[in-house]
C-alpha cells in the first residue's frame, strides 16, 4: 500500500515539461514542501544507461518491442530503486514522462498497440501507477517552433514529422483511456500562466498544499 503521492508530467518534444517541472520544484521550495523530482527515461545510474542506449542515433537498428522493452526496463530499475521506496515512506514524486509516453510512442506512434503497451506498463508499474498526470496538451507543430527544431544527438526526435503527429494522437488516445488520471492542461500562455494552473490543479485534487 503506498502512502505518498505520484505526480508525472507527459506531452510531445518541446512542450516545455522541463521548464514546468522546474517551476513547480521552485513553488514546492518556496513553500517548503518536499518532493523527490526524476525523468524518464533514467533517474538512477543503471536507468541513465539504458536512456544512453536508446537515444543514440547511432542505434537506429533497435527493434520497436526492443525499444519499447528497454524504456520498460528503465522504469523497472526507476521503480524499484527510487519510486517505490519514496512513495513507501509517504514522499511526493514528481517524473518528467512515465507510462503514457509509453502508450504514445511506442503503443500509438510505433504501431505496437496500445492494449499491449498498458499491460506491459502494469506489469511493471505494480501498485506503483501515477495519482495524476499532467498533459501539457500542444500539437507538434506548435511545440517544435517553440523548441527551435529537434535535438540532432537524440535518436527519438530525430524522428519524422508524422511520427511526432502520431505521438499526439497517441497522447490524445491515452487520455481516453485515463479520463481521471490524465489531465490536459494547455502550455499556450506564459510560463508563469501554465505553472498557476498546474499548482491550482495539483491543490484542487489535495496532491500538493
Ligand atoms: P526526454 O527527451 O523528454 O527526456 O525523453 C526522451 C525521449 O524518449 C523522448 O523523445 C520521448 C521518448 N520516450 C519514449 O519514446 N517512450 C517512453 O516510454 C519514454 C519515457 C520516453
Amino acid at each position: 500500500m503506498n502512502k505518498g503521492k505520484f505526480i508525472t508530467f507527459e506531452g510531445c518534444e518541446g512542450v516545455g515539461k522541463s521548464c514546468q517541472t522546474r517551476l513547480l520544484k521552485e513553488y514546492l521550495n518556496s513553500t517548503n514542501q518536499e518532493a523527490i523530482f526524476i525523468r524518464e527515461p533514467g533517474g538512477n545510474a543503471v536507468s541513465e544507461k539504458i536512456r544512453k542506449l536508446i537515444l543514440d542515433p547511432n542505434n537506429n537498428d533497435i527493434t520497436d518491442l526492443c525499444e519499447a522493452m528497454l524504456y520498460s526496463a528503465a522504469r523497472a530499475q526507476l521503480i524499484g530503486q527510487v519510486i517505490a521506496p519514496a512513495l513507501d515512506s509517504g514522499k511526493l514524486v514528481i517524473c518528467d514522462r512515465f507510462i503514457d509516453s509509453t502508450i504514445a510512442y511506442q503503443g500509438f506512434a510505433r504501431g505496437l498497440g496500445v492494449d499491449k503497451i498498458k499491460t506491459m506498463n502494469e506489469l511493471v508499474c505494480g501498485e506503483y501507477m501515477p495519482d495524476l498526470t499532467i498533459f501539457l496538451d500542444l500539437p507538434p507543430s506548435e511545440s517544435f517552433k517553440r523548441k527551435g527544431g529537434c535535438d540532432t544527438s537524440d535518436r527519438m526526435e530525430l524522428e519524422s514529422i508524422d511520427f511526432h503527429n502520431k505521438v499526439y494522437e497517441g497522447y490524445l488516445e491515452a487520455s481516453r483511456m485515463y479520463p481521471n488520471r490524465i489531465v490536459r492542461i494547455s502550455p499556450r500562455g506564459t510560463k508563469q500562466d501554465t505553472n498557476a494552473s498546474i499548482v491550482k490543479n495539483l491543490q484542487s485534487r489535495g496532491l500538493i498544499k
